[in-house]
């Protein structure tokens, strides 16, 4: 689909190694915008609030640990309400639109954006496209009240449907400016915000007055720079259901085994929290950390020593880890360019049943767990509902104030207006030589799978796939330390 966007970054150097990586604000292509006061200045609900707007210049910091010599780093604009707006309530025509798969709190994003845009910009005009990116030029789209989505955060999935795929940047703009819509909310994971980057770049260039903004999700969390995407705590805690039956079901029966597969097609970060939160759990398997089945340090041996130990085992693997060892790789990829997996939980299961019964001569009893959809298809915690509604209204916030071209999120605690080529250029991975993955090992007693020859490549690669601007950062690898 060619999701290649193009536009420079937009720097601003200050003083002291002061960085900000600054959004796009429609005015920089649209000469002459006229300015409104926010309306939000005569909403009682605020009126009591002191320094409600945010000021103009204030900026989040990416690293917030430093040392007394180190520069100020790489910031971003501090998301909230604006002073000023670029858009009458009257003329506002705002569309939605859910692409990618299922992810705890889609619902609760797409009522807020919903609510605030009607109560806090007395904005009526709101769209719900159906389907995904396909959407736009292929589906019907429903239209959005604070009545009609009133009690959608209580129900899984999304109400607008989700696709992945179906991209095509002219049609999908064609429709925007067709219907008149000045206002693009797209909530979706990596290959949603890349597509987010080129429908800006599209509107750029016809100069047309519209706000575009990401909302990132991903149930795996691999999304770089924010704090932690929507979904993932409640993902996390409804593991620790299957996790909690696996072991039930291990130490009731002899050399019991629990299997656990989780989501996690590149990154184990679902894996590495619900093994850290559980404590039942004796293994974690996940993309990050090459394993090995036989021999010395091999996976077998450590299982083997845990049944006599203790006589029973819960062992949770990622569905990415592992890969390389399944015979058939299926070289296919999902129509968002995601490589298609085979199931290693069942391979393991077989290999490991394989292993006891035939070379150890040994009983084994295997349950094995895939709760993969259930996780992703329940309706989101109450701490995510809270960050989702923080999303929803920064993100509203933003395109009120004229912002365009970005993703919202929290970093280090504070929401921010990302640049989407900040959140596109790389996956964020568990760094199993931090100190989060050795928290992990020491919880687990598993063995690390690794060689000091494999710490020091790791390390190595670190370096290599650090961005610009790399002695500035590490905001998110600190973030889990
Ligand atoms: O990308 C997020 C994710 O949850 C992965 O962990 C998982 O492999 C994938 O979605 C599965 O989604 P679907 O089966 O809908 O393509």
């Amino acid at each position: 689909m060619g999701l290649e966007s193009n536009s420079m970054p937009k720097i601003v150097i200050g003083d002291f190694g002061y960085t900000l990586e600054d959004v796009p604000h429609l005015s920089d292509f649209i000469p002459d915008l006229p300015t409104y006061p926010n309306p939000l200045q005569d909403n009682p609900a605020y009126s009591a609030v002191r320094q409600y707007f945010v000021d103009y210049d204030d900026t989040i910091a990416q690293n917030i640990v430093v040392h007394k010599d180190t520069p100020r780093g790489i910031h971003f604009r501090r998301a909230g309400p604006r002073q000023r707006v670029y858009f009458e309530s009257d003329d506002v025509h705002a569309c939605i639109v859910t692409c990618g798969g299922l992810c705890p709190g889609l619902n609760t994003v797409i009522r807020e954006i919903v609510c605030s845009l009607n109560y806090m910009y007395g904005v009526k005009s709101v769209l719900g496209i159906h389907g995904g990116y396909k959407g736009f030029y292929s589906k019907n789209t429903i239209s959005l009240t604070p009545k009609s989505v009133n009690d959608i955060h209580k129900r899984g999935g999304t109400i607008l449907g989700t696709s992945r795929g179906g991209y095509e940047t002219k049609k999908i703009v064609d429709s925007i400016q067709d219907r008149g819509i000045n206002q693009v909310y797209i909530i979706g994971g990596d290959g949603t915000q890349k597509g987010a980057a080129v429908i800006f770049e599209e509107i750029k260039k016809r100069g047309l007055k519209v706000a575009v903004v990401g909302i990132p999700k991903t149930i795996d969390n691999d999304i770089p720079v924010i704090d932690k995407s929507f979904g993932f705590d409640t993902a996390v805690e409804e593991a620790e259901r299957a996790i909690n039956a696996a072991h039930v079901e291990a130490t009731s029966f002899e050399n019991g085994i629990g299997l656990v597969k989780l989501m996690g097609r590149y990154s184990g970060f679902i894996a590495m929290y619900a093994t850290i939160a559980s404590r039942d759990v004796d293994c974690c398997l996940i993309p990050e950390s090459p394993f090995y089945l036989e021999g010395r340090g091999g996976l077998f041996e450590y299982i083997e020593k845990r049944l006599k130990e203790f006589g029973h085992m819960v062992i949770v693997i990622a569905e990415g880890a592992g890969q390389e060892m399944l015979s058939e790789s299926l070289n296919q990829k999902d129509a968002s360019g995601n490589k298609l997996l085979q199931d290693v939980g069942l391979w393991i299961s077989q290999k490991i049943k394989d292993h006891f019964s035939k070379e150890r001569k040994m009983t084994i009893n295997l349950k094995y767990i895939d709760p993969t959809y259930m996780i992703r298809a329940i309706p989101s915690s109450a701490s995510d509902n809270v960050y989702c509604t923080l999303l929803a209204q920064s993100a509203v916030h933003g395109a009120m104030a004229g912002y365009t071209g970005f993703t919202v999120g929290p970093v280090n605690g504070r929401y921010a207006y990302i640049p989407f080529h900040r959140i596109n250029e790389r996956q964020n991975k568990v760094v199993i030589t931090d100190r989060m993955w050795a928290r992990l090992l020491s919880s687990t007693s598993q063995p690390s799978f690794l060689s000091t020859k494999d710490v020091v490549e790791d390390s190595m690669d670190d370096k290599k796939e650090t961005p610009n601007y790399a002695l500035l950062e590490n905001g998110f690898a600190d973030a889990h330390k």
